[in-house]
């Protein structure tokens, strides 16, 4: 199937299934539409070949990361529902990018050590109570020149405030906050950074 298609189905799906659906976890919450082409800009832009994505859902914003992977890529998504970690599968075998996908099931703080390191591009869609926690493991991850980006941090920003107090205090990391979609807060890992330089 073209992927304009699949994409706009999800789109359909998404919007009508999260406005009956009264049950959080069975909302899909996907990312909005330009954000998807954000995503696919910026994996283009920055070469990336191996990305992490926490938050897979359906796996609508794993379709925009993957299409933007060159063949040798890969996205390492994690999901922690069973039924949408299914439901994704299924629109990775539709688009046929499956081969670009390794879908990692259970909860982040269980999977992420089997995701190999030195990732160029984080994209973190999940439970954002978890972000400070994972702080840590996850620039750990990123290589030295990669980019991480968090959905919502405009409409969800109180809930992000002690991420980004963390992401704040880190002498490695840039910080730009763009309002595309929900907002996507991105930080780019590497030496001479914003602050750094300003405070030169
Ligand atoms: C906002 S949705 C992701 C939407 C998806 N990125 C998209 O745009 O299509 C967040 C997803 O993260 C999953 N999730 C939340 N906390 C998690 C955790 N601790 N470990 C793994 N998955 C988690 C939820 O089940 C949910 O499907």
């Amino acid at each position: 199937m073209v992927l304009q298609k699949i994409m706009d189905d999800l789109e359909k799906l998404g919007t009508e299934n999260d406005q009956n659906q009264s049950v959080k976890s069975k909302k899909y919450l996907n990312i909005t539409r330009d954000t998807g082409e954000f995503l696919f800009v910026l994996v283009k832009a920055t070469g990336a070949k191996k990305i992490l994505e926490i938050g897979t859902s359906n796996g609508y914003s794993t379709l925009w990361l993957a299409s933007a992977l060159p063949e040798n890529g890969m996205v390492y998504t994690i999901e922690a529902n069973p039924q949408k970690v299914a439901e994704a599968s299924v629109n990775f075998d539709k688009a046929k990018v499956n081969s670009k996908i390794t879908q990692l099931v259970g909860d982040v703080s269980e999977v992420l050590n089997e995701v190999p390191e030195n990732v160029d591009f984080i994209f973190l869609d999940a439970d954002r109570k978890t972000y400070t926690t994972l702080a840590e493991q996850l620039c750990n991850l990123l290589k030295n020149g990669g980019l991480l980006v968090c959905d919502n941090a405009t409409s969800h920003r109180s809930e992000l405030e002690e991420f980004i107090a963390w992401l704040n205090i880190q002498d490695n990391l840039s910080i730009s906050l763009v309002p595309v979609g929900k907002g996507e807060l991105l930080v780019y890992k590497g030496e001479n950074s914003l602050k750094e330089i300003l405070n030169a």
